[in-house]
């Protein structure tokens, strides 16, 4: 059909190969992305939330390498990934159209939830998909990568909580 190429997808094992390649580039990018996000947020609590989630992120990286070369023969690349392009533009736009402070703080959560919300998503598949491949310690790696992300994403929704009301109020 002309959809996909046609070297990447040969297995079951390719595809969960390719979805944690698509995440290395995730991660990748979300490093660099969250670095604009600490440098324009003015809540100190989100300013800190970031910060953590940048070094739980930089050592996801890491991780994630390891596991892309057990898989796939020690080469270990990523693959390019559109959507956290996207996401990370559209919280660069939220920058560029604002101000400092509370309401740009507003829209630099719910950008940064939508990231978390697609890495919950990527990494709960590939998670599955490791679980039928019977790669148990890719499992176990998966399952606390996939924890940290959900902790981080509770974590915005509390912050959210207040830093909403203070957006409104103004
Ligand atoms: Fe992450």
């Amino acid at each position: 059909m002309g959809f996909l190429t046609p070297n990447d997808i040969k297995s079951f094992k390719s595809l969960y190969t390719l979805q944690l390649r698509y995440l290395l580039c995730i991660e990748t990018q979300i490093v660099k992305g969250l670095e604009s996000m600490i440098a324009h947020a003015s809540d100190t609590q989100l300013k800190q939330a970031f910060q953590s989630h940048q070094q739980e992120t930089e050592g996801q990286v890491t991780r994630l390498k390891a596991l892309i070369g057990e898989v796939n023969d020690g080469d270990v690349d990523d693959k390019k990934d559109v959507i956290i392009t996207a996401l990370i533009a559209s919280g660069a736009n939220i920058v560029s159209e604002s101000e400092a402070g509370p309401v740009r703080d507003a829209g630099l959560i719910a950008t940064a939830q939508k990231i978390e919300h697609y890495e919950i998503a990527s990494y709960g598949a590939a998670r599955s998909w490791a679980k039928v491949l019977g790669l148990s310690t890719h499992v176990e790696q998966l399952q606390k990568i996939l924890d940290e992300e959900k902790h981080a994403d509770h974590l915005l929704y509390t912050i959210a909580d207040r830093a909403n009301t203070e957006a409104f109020a103004g």
